[in-house]
């Protein structure tokens, strides 16, 4: 196994991730957000070039397990059942003999192998927090129970906040919970104070007199004593702390976003600055980006590249000259073959945040009318936003036929330019098709942009960009950061 790097962003599935790159008792905190079990899709909004919130929607990643004879629930199973840790086997085997074959124990399945992974990464001193919803959680605490012991769990956190509903069937679920085990009786822990409102705000020590009147306590001069008031108190196990707001400028738009401030008051509790935080379920980044800030070094782990794009840009644009390094996404052709082999999607979706295009197909969705992604750009003050279209084609066989569809898709769409994105390289008669299509002239940029422009990803790797008028990421913007009083090199 290689030596541990850190602030860094894994591309991938987090049960190979964990097993091949990060070894035995290297982490000081590990905070977890798997998906719930609770048949959602998660779906990253994009926002329009105008600044308005888009209707184009991308599902990242869908939250739901089949228990598929030899697939990787049974296969997770096995895994555990005939592993060395045979508390966590027995109680696993129990659960599944008890409750079945189906969704719900396909999904404890797949967290099971995962936590039994997480207990060896983590140090003895270190601390993990499970963040869990209602539909699993009762079963969870249960196999936690069994990796880290009864005696290493500390606490149950309720997170609570208001947030709007219709519900009117059964109370409005108002908390989520997080399940915070340690691995060893050592460990990292700063109590989180906050601030003590006094219930008697009266500022001098009373006491009472003999007919039990109430009165104000003097010294030997006769001068008021004042109380001593404990300006910060513990702040216990249920933390009050808003969710994300519609329009707060912390949004991303990823649909299970975390606040700041729920990351934060873990990363203080429960690790000190220079400390290693991992979190393998990293969605858009909120851990790391907590981390980050607070002088601790991360590393994070998703299996969509949506996210990754997302963290990736988040922590740029919140931290000036940070250094990220992303492993698991394509680095070379070789590579990017590999994927576009492995999984069309995410080779879809790499490649669309390489050039700075927002994705607009997804999985079910599937292309939109010939459109796989737009980059949008400013035509001028009487134009407002104009799009580039852009067709991705990983691997399949490309013609001139593909041309001919792209200039079809810019006329209907009466958008100025399209682009084609190839892992293929274009034939002869592709090239002249493009080139015959002519140019967008732009009065405003005092220009012309070639109407089709074909780019292989051989170019894009080597630096080359579309040719466009200048443009606003359709990605939501994170807000700047101070820089942590050091930047902690990347070991
Ligand atoms: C609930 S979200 C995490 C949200 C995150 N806490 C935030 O604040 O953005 C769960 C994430 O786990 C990712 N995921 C699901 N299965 C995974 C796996 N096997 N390996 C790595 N990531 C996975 C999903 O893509 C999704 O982004």
């Amino acid at each position: 196994m290689s030596e541990l790097k850190t602030n860094v962003l894994y591309y991938g599935d987090n049960l190979n991730i964990l097993r091949e790159h990060i070894p035995d008792e290297s982490i000081d905190l590990i905070y977890l957000d798997p998906p719930f079990n609770s048949k959602r899709s998660y779906n990253v909004l994009f926002r329009e070039s105008s600044g308005a919130a888009s209707e184009a929607q991308i599902e990242a990643f869908e939250d739901t397990w089949h228990w598929v004879p030899g697939g990787a629930a049974p296969q997770a199973y096995d895994e555990v059942v005939r592993g060395p840790h045979q508390k966590v086997a027995r109680m696993l085997r129990a659960m599944v003999e008890g409750l079945g074959h189906n969704d719900v124990t396909a999904y404890l399945c797949m967290m099971a192998v995962r936590l039994v992974e997480l207990h060896r990464v983590l140090k003895p001193t270190g601390s993990i927090y499970l963040h869990c919803d209602p539909t699993a959680g009762h079963y969870l605490k249960i196999i936690m129970d069994s990796v880290f012991r009864p005696k290493n769990f500390r606490n149950e956190v309720v997170w609570s906040y208001k947030r709007w509903t219709r519900e009117r069937s059964y109370l409005p679920r108002f908390h989520d919970t997080l399940f915070f085990y340690t691995k060893g009786s050592m460990y990292n822990f700063n109590m989180p104070l906050i601030p003590y409102t006094d219930p008697n705000p009266s500022q001098y020590q009373s006491a009472k007199d003999a007919t039990g009147k109430t009165i104000i306590a003097r010294d030997i001069e006769g001068r008021p004593i004042k109380r001593k008031v404990a300006k910060e108190i513990p702040v216990g196990d249920v933390w009050v702390l808003p969710i994300i707001s519609p329009r707060s400028k912390e949004r991303l738009r990823y649909a299970t976003q975390k606040p700041l401030v729920l990351l934060e008051r873990i990363i203080n509790t429960s690790s000190n600055p220079g400390d290693v935080v991992l979190d393998p379920f990293c969605g858009c980044g909120t851990a790391v980006h907590a981390a980050h800030k607070l002088d601790r070094r991360w590393i994070g782990m998703d299996i969509t590249y949506l996210a990754i794009n997302l963290i990736e840009r988040r922590m740029r644009d919140a931290f000036d000259d940070i250094a990220i390094e992303v492993i698991g996404e394509p680095k070379d052709l070789a590579s990017a073959h590999d994927l576009a082999k492995r999984d069309k999607w995410q080779f879809q979706w790499w490649a669309l945040a390489k050039i700075d295009a927002q994705p607009v197909a997804g999985k079910k969705k599937g292309a939109d009318r010939g459109i796989d992604g737009v980059i949008p750009f400013f035509a001028g003050p009487t134009e407002d936003y104009k799009r580039a279209i852009v067709s991705v084609k990983g691997g399949e066989h490309v013609g001139v036929a593909v041309i001919r569809d792209l200039v079809g898709v810019i006329d209907r769409e009466k958008e100025p330019i399209g682009i084609l994105l190839t892992l293929e390289k274009p034939t002869q008669p592709m090239i002249t098709e493009a080139a015959s299509a002519g140019f967008y002239e732009s009065e405003f940029w005092g220009r012309k942009f070639p109407r089709i422009q074909i780019l292989t990803i051989e170019e894009m790797f080597k630096g080359t960009r579309p040719e466009l008028p200048w443009g606003k990421s359709p990605f939501a913007k994170a807000p700047k950061e101070p820089n942590p009083s050091k930047q902690l090199p990347l070991v």
